[in-house]
């Protein structure tokens, strides 16, 4: 079944390879130290290599959300209210019980249902709530003039970077967990041949 059209493939290679980097150049920063303790790569590359590797990511953003927009791919990221809540506990209780018993996926892939409804809601938190968020802490760090001074007397940069350091750390735990549930296909290497060569391997 083919579901993962060129660019998806095109965009989701180049916003993971990305995402590695700035994770990597991003845990660098915060504890390479600038006289004698380096974390990979020095403090100064590690600074050059977030910026360039956070500005291209956002290009790439940008032609995720525009795509999704004029394209097909984006009806499988609506979340609709019915059955939401049952469907969600369905597939968790699947994932933590009912496939170590050996049962079958409880929403099978189809050209109309792409994702399971917990990979639908954590996409779509992922991309259309903790991404823009990230991105936009982010500028507001490369462009620190334009953070408010101060917010209910506490200082905007801080919570800025809060604000980014917390997204990042989100991301990168869905990441995580992203990788994992992409094993649990119809074989372990099923998904990610899915995600190279665009067609999905059925049960
Ligand atoms: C090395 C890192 C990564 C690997 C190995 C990986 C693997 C995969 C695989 C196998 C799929 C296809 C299965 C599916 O449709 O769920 C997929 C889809 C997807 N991945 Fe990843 N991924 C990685 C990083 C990321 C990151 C960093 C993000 C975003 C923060 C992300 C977001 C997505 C999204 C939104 C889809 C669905 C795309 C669509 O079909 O519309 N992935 N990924």
């Amino acid at each position: 079944m083919y579901l993962y059209p060129v660019w998806i493939r095109l965009w989701h290679i180049i916003n993971a390879i990305l995402f590695i980097i700035l994770i990597v150049t991003g845990l660098s920063m915060q504890y390479t130290d600038k006289q004698d303790y380096i974390l990979v790569v020095s403090f100064a590359r590690a600074v050059k290599w977030h910026n360039i590797s956070a500005v291209l990511l956002t290009v790439n953003y940008i032609f995720f959300v525009t795509s999704n927009l004029i394209s097909e791919n984006g009806r499988y990221y609506r979340i609709s209210k019915k059955n939401f809540g049952s469907d969600l506990f369905k597939q968790l209780r699947y994932y933590s019980w009912n496939m170590f018993k050996g049962e079958k996926h409880p929403f099978p892939v189809t050209t109309e249902r792409k994702f399971n409804p917990l990979q639908k809601f954590s996409y779509v938190l992922a991309m259309y709530f903790a991404f823009p968020l990230l991105i936009l802490s982010g500028l507001g760090l490369m462009f620190p003039e334009t953070i408010i001074n101060r917010i209910f007397g506490i200082s905007g940069l801080v919570l800025t970077d809060i604000l980014h350091i917390t997204m990042g750390f989100c991301l990168t735990i869905f990441m995580v967990i992203h990788i994992y549930t992409c094993t649990l296909g119809a074989r372990p290497s099923s998904l990610f041949k899915g995600i190279i060569s665009g067609y999905h391997e059925s049960e």
